[in-house]
């Protein structure tokens, strides 16, 4: 949750924190990425970066020291790769999408596009009361949320935690996919991947993907979404749910 905590302003000290951070992670991040990483810095949302927390083909996950809005100790940061090609298989999502008519589809203007789309999904999944990493900011290909984990240890993936009350699990899956219906989205690239396990809670995670019912193919991506958790949870937990029964349960 953000929110103002400081009465005294730290603004040189913040700058200074800024600068050091610069220095070391120059030659880590392009130029572009290090003036959005800083915006994250100077709008009190993150004040150190710590350490990557995964590695991906399109983005790169890192924990930060939170700053002075941000009342809990720690945030992510997820930064996407603006060289990455890959984006332009990812310009089918936004195309259909009637939320982003008339917008250029450059690799840069994607990945940018893109960053936001995920804000945006989380920002509404969030006000439906999905649970999801708060949304807190974000600047061109960085995106800022709440920190899903203890202390510093990130929650696990579904595929690698072992879960005692899985169809508790599955219902609360199903459940937040049916709130996220309801809020108008379906989220297109559900997985054993992007749902992260804490304290047996399960928060949907990647969500940049997600599209609005009124896009062409959102009933098939939310078959394809239904079915892959079911899938999971058959093969890991012998659990067997009818897909088609699921489906209609979640759009009610
Ligand atoms: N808010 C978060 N809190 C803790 N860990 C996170 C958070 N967001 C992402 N992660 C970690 O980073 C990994 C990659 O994030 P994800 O959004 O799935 O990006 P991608 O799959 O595109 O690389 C996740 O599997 C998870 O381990
Ligand atoms: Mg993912």
């Amino acid at each position: 949750m953000a929110r103002r905590v400081s009465k005294r302003k730290m603004p040189d000290r913040d700058k200074f924190r800024v600068k050091e951070r610069w220095k070391i992670e120059e030659g880590v991040f392009d130029n572009r990425t290090m003036m959005n990483i800083s915006r994250v810095f100077t709008h009190g949302i993150a004040s150190e970066m710590l350490h990557i927390i995964s590695k991906g083909k399109e983005a790169d996950v890192y924990l930060a020291n939170s700053g002075a809005k941000v009342k809990e100790a720690h945030v992510v940061l997820k930064i996407f790769n603006q060289e990455n090609t890959s984006f332009r298989r990812r310009a089918e999502y936004v195309k259909g999408d009637p939320r982003f008519d008339g917008i250029r589809a450059d690799i840069r203007s994607i990945v940018k596009i893109w960053c936001r789309k995920e804000y945006g999904n989380l920002k509404i999944a969030a006000a439906a009361g999905v649970n999801v990493p708060e949304p807190y900011y974000f600047s061109g290909n960085v995106l800022a949320m709440q920190f899903i984990g203890s202390g510093d240890e990130p929650a696990r993936i579904l595929k690698d935690f072992y879960l005692s009350n899985p169809e508790i699990v599955l219902d609360g899956i199903l459940e937040g996919m049916k709130k996220l219906y309801k809020a108008g989205l379906v989220h297109g690239d559900m997985s054993e991947y992007n749902i992260l396990i804490e304290k047996d809670i399960p928060f949907i995670i990647d969500i940049g993907q997600g599209v609005s019912l009124m896009h062409p193919k959102a009933n098939e991506f939310l078959a394809r979404d239904v079915k892959n958790i079911l899938n999971y949870f058959k093969k890991e937990y012998m659990i067997d749910r009818n897909a088609e029964g699921a489906v209609a349960e979640i759009k009610g």
